[in-house]
């Protein structure tokens, strides 16, 4: 193998395409993120973080900024276009409240896309500026998923159908095959 070097370029993908919502001026907005976070992960672990990564310039990081909270959500690749959509235009020009249906759970402020397959709402915990981004760290409290997705009570990867992103050659992709299993392969070379 020969390595070439690249200098600074982020290739940590892909990563996952969500939809942020947040509550802006008395209407909900949202746009497209593709660079979330978990900071804690432990299963059981409460509560739990997440961080997102919104250059200043956007429209909802001021309903972020006014509620103090916003939600994450999951869209299917059924959703691809409309989730393009909400990551091409501002909310400070174009109305986006109305382009998909709104649910609430327990925060008021953390609007959650009903056909989502899956969405969290998160209290805003702390906001850290590196540059030209706002990292706003949010405190997960409550995630509402689709009972349709679930197999055995728990979340599957391959009824949610997830979005993913690559930065580097720009494109949109979907899950592959399941390879192996965590924590148990590696035992194999375990002396
Ligand atoms: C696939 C995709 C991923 C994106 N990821 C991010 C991101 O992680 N952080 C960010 O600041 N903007 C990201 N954007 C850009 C914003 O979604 C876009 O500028 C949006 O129109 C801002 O909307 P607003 O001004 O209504 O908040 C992404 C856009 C696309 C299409």
């Amino acid at each position: 193998m020969k390595r070439k070097a690249l200098g600074q370029k982020n290739a940590l993908y892909p990563s996952l395409t969500t939809i942020v919502g947040a509550d802006v001026d008395g209407k909900p907005n949202w746009l497209t993120i593709a660079h979330v976070g978990i900071m804690n992960h432990a299963y059981g672990e409460v509560p739990q973080y997440l961080s997102i990564g919104l250059h200043v310039s956007h429209h909802t990081n001021k309903g972020i900024r006014q509620h103090q909270e916003f939600s994450i959500n999951i869209p299917s690749q059924a959703m691809l276009t409309t989730t393009d959509y909400v990551g091409l235009v501002s909310g400070e020009k174009v109305d986006k409240s109305t382009l998909f249906a709104v649910e609430r759970g327990s925060l008021a402020h953390a609007p959650l896309i009903a056909d989502c397959p899956v969405s969290m709402e998160l209290k805003l915990y702390q906001t850290v500026t590196i540059g030209l981004h706002e990292i706003f760290i949010g405190e997960l409290v409550n995630t509402y998923i689709d009972e349709t997705c679930l197999t055995e009570g728990k979340p599957d990867l391959t009824k949610i159908d997830p979005i993913l992103f690559d930065f580097m050659m720009v494109d949109y992709w979907s899950l592959g095959q399941r390879t192996g299993k965590p924590w148990r392969d590696g035992k194999t070379l375990k002396k």
